[in-house]
């Protein structure tokens, strides 16, 4: 709510060609590691999502610990999108070292 809503909505809907929705199930899966960097770094290359190509810039957010982002994918990709299993704190770890940042 505090960190991802005001872009993403509050149903991770999205907005229009600005910001993507986080309910396409096939592109969290493809990108399991990624999105731990996406969320601590930031993103700025174009990305498709459902389809549509989303252009815009996400800023990084270095105030959230491992286990912030371990919580918030876990929250997005089961409440938006149908995922069944949860990310762990050290999963999040790995994956943050792995952003080669
Ligand atoms: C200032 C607006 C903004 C905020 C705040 C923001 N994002 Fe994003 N997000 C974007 C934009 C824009 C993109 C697409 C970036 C691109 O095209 O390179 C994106 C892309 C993404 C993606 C990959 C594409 C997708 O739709 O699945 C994920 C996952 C994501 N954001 C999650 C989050 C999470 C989780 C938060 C909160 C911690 C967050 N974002 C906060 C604007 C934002």
């Amino acid at each position: 709510m505090s960190h991802c809503q005001n872009c993403h909505g509050s149903k991770g809907e999205g907005l229009a060609q600005l910001y993507p929705p986080l309910t396409d199930n096939e592109y969290f899966k493809k990108n399991r590691t990624k999105l731990s960097c996406i969320i601590r770094y930031g993103m700025k290359e174009s990305v498709v999502i459902h389809g549509k190509t989303y252009k815009n810039q996400m800023p990084a957010n270095p105030q959230l610990t491992e286990l912030d982002i371990a919580y918030i994918l876990t929250y997005i990709t089961t409440n938006f999108g149908t995922s069944d299993s949860i990310y762990s704190h050290n999963e999040v770890k790995e994956a943050i070292k792995a952003c080669g940042i």
